[in-house]
């Protein structure tokens, strides 16, 4: 079936220099029976990426390199940005996108995050497309109505064998970074919701679209996550920076 995929976001964290060291210790505490049964994804900043793609091909580290955002265009005059023609070149295979830190910071739009989503697919790297609520949409009884409305208007002209093999995490907004994790009940009534959502605008998908949870996950409440059927992998922030608590979320069925 699918097979899960544990993702680390380490947002603005981690220089090149720790970034090595940091997936280095990672790669020793992770065994080949972790790759058979989970995918592993690291999504580092910009300024880490060679480094990482260099120790990862010398080291044959079978962690993906993942990036935690990308322009639409392949280039031009857009200051600070970085395309997915750059990332391609890295050989980077996951991006995530439409993370809420760039909706709410940097205000990227649903159309924003709908051309990073395509262009990110047009290099053949996978997007993490990212939909959440907030608090006060949660509580007004909105979340749902808010995630198929991003994961709509996210998906707009994608086509159903390539929103198939791609990422969806869902991240409520009030779990990132708060310790307040949605329980794993909440979090598979959403996830549910999102494979629905996507059987309903692509019949052929559902079934094989991997999806996320994401926010305030640890080593101790990964394995009830995953217990759940629509949850099919982790989107780790905080908890991944420490290669110790990251491989241990990582090896969740062991801790049971
Ligand atoms: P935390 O795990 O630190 O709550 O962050 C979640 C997140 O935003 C991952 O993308």
């Amino acid at each position: 079936m699918r097979k899960p995929l544990i993702s680390g976001n380490w947002k603005m964290h981690h220089n090149h220099f720790e970034a090595i060291q940091t997936i280095q210790r990672l790669a020793y505490a992770l065994s080949s029976s972790d790759y058979e049964s989970v995918d592993v994804s690291v999504h580092a900043p910009f300024t880490d990426l060679r480094s990482l793609q260099t120790v990862i091909e010398v080291d044959q580290i079978p962690i993906n390199l993942g990036a935690q955002h990308s322009h639409w265009e392949e280039k031009g005059a857009f200051t600070g940005e970085v395309s997915p023609e750059m990332l391609a070149k890295l050989n980077v295979s996951f991006v995530i996108v439409g993370h809420s830190e760039r909706r709410h910071i940097f205000g990227e739009s649903d159309e924003d995050v709908n051309k990073k989503v395509r262009a990110v697919i047009a290099k053949e790297m996978t997007p993490i497309l990212c939909v959440g609520e907030t608090s006060e949409e949660r509580e007004s009884g909105r979340t749902l109505e808010i995630v198929e409305r991003q994961l709509k208007e996210g998906l707009k002209e994608v086509k159903a064998s390539e929103v198939a093999s791609m990422v969806i995490a869902y991240e409520p907004v009030w779990a990132i970074g708060t310790g307040k994790n949605a329980t794993p009940e909440d979090a598979q009534e959403v996830c549910k919701g999102i494979r629905i959502k996507v059987a309903d605008l692509y019949k052929t998908a559902s079934d094989d679209v991997r999806i996320q949870y994401g926010g305030s996950v640890k080593g101790v409440n990964a394995p009830d996550l995953m217990k759940q059927a629509d949850i099919d992998g982790l989107l780790v922030g905080g908890a991944s920076l420490d290669p110790d608590e990251f491989s241990r979320i990582i090896k969740y069925r062991l801790l049971d």
